[in-house]
C-alpha cells in the first residue's frame, strides 16, 4: 500500500515539474481518524516544507521520503501533541531523515505551565529534542519575520500570546504565497488571539485564498474574525467525527461547534471546502 502512494505521489510530482510554477500543498489526512494537523508543501524545485505534521509519525515519513526525504523548513504552529508529536517523534531518531531548519514560537514555563501536566512534560521533551538536534537550525519567531524559499514567502502574522492563558490562542498564524496563490494556516487560534491578531498591524495580510480552519474548524475563532479575513476556500484538519460533530449519535449529535462553524461559511458563501477527513488533499 505504501509503495503505491509513493509512486502515485512520485508520479503527480513528475507531473506537476515544469508544467506548473506554483507551489504544491498536501493536506494529510489522519490514518486513524484521529484529530491531528498535517500539511505538506513543495516548491517548484522540490523543496519540502511541513507544517506541524499531526500524529503519525509513519505515514509523514513515508511520504516526505517519497518527496526525496529531506526537509527544508519544518513549522510548527504550538506545541499540542496534535500538532508536533510526529516531528517529535522523527527527532527521536531521525533515521536518515534530513531537517534543515524549524520555525516554531518558543513557549515559557509560565505558558507551559498554564496546561495540563502532561501536555507540559510532552512540551519539554519537545523543547528538549530541539535542543539536542544540532544539525537543525531552529528559529524562534516573531510577529512581522519573514523568509523566503525556492519563490515560496512565509510571514509570521501571531505568534505566543502568554498573557492569554492556554496553548491555542498562542498558535504562530503563517501565512504562506506565491504569485498563484495564498494560504494562512491559524493552527487552533481561538476567540482571543483572533481579536488580537485583528488588532494587531497584521490584520491587514489577512486576506488569502486558502483559510485553514482554526482549532480543526471547531471551536476555534468567531465568526467576527472569519466575516473579517477576505478567503475563498476552506481547509478543515477534521476527523470525520470533528467534522460532522458525531461522536457516535449522529450528525451534530455531539457538543462540538463544528457544524455551526460550517453554517458560518454557508452564510459567507464559500463554497470551496477541503476536509481531510474525505482524503488526501492536493492544491496547485
Ligand atoms: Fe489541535
Amino acid at each position: 500500500m505504501k509503495k503505491i502512494l509513493f509512486a502515485i505521489i512520485g508520479i503527480m510530482c513528475l507531473m506537476s515539474c515544469g508544467s506548473n510554477k506554483t507551489f504544491t500543498l498536501w493536506q494529510l489526512e489522519s490514518q486513524i481518524n484521529t484529530i491531528g494537523n498535517s500539511y505538506v508543501i513543495r516548491t517548484v524545485n522540490g523543496k519540502v516544507i511541513v507544517m506541524d505534521g499531526g500524529y503519525d509519525k509513519d505515514y509523514l515519513r513515508g511520504f516526505i521520503d517519497a518527496l526525496g526525504g529531506e526537509v527544508e523548513a519544518w513549522i510548527i504552529s504550538h506545541p499540542h501533541d496534535d500538532h508536533m508529536t510526529a516531528l517529535s517523534k522523527m527527532l527521536e531518531n531521525l533515521n536518515g531523515l534530513k531537517i534543515s531548519k524549524v520555525y516554531h514560537s518558543r513557549f515559557h514555563d509560565e505558558l507551559i505551565d498554564s496546561e495540563d501536566a502532561n501536555t507540559a512534560e510532552l512540551t519539554r521533551k519537545f523543547y528538549s529534542l530541539l535542543d539536542n538536534a544540532t544539525d537543525i537550525e531552529v528559529i524562534d519567531c516573531n510577529c512581522g519575520d519573514e523568509f523566503e524559499i525556492d519563490g515560496v514567502n512565509f510571514k509570521v502574522l501571531s505568534e505566543k500570546n502568554p498573557e492569554i492563558r492556554g496553548y491555542n490562542d498562542s498558535s504562530m498564524v503563517v501565512k504562506v504565497w506565491d504569485n498563484k496563490k495564498s494560504i494562512i494556516f491559524l493552527g487552533d487560534l481561538a476567540v482571543k488571539g483572533g481579536q488580537k491578531l485583528l488588532d494587531s498591524e497584521y490584520a491587514k495580510d489577512l486576506e488569502c485564498d486558502y483559510l485553514q480552519m482554526a482549532h480543526h474548524g471547531q471551536d476555534g475563532c468567531d465568526k467576527h474574525f472569519y466575516e473579517t479575513v477576505k478567503f475563498r476556500a476552506c481547509l478543515w484538519p477534521s476527523p470525520s467525527w470533528v467534522y460532522n460533530n458525531d461522536q457516535g449519535g449522529g450528525f451534530n449529535t455531539g457538543r462540538l461547534k463544528t457544524v455551526e462553524v460550517r453554517n458560518w461559511m454557508k452564510e459567507l458563501g464559500i463554497t470551496e471546502h477541503y476536509v481531510s477527513c474525505e482524503g488526501l488533499v492536493r492544491i496547485d
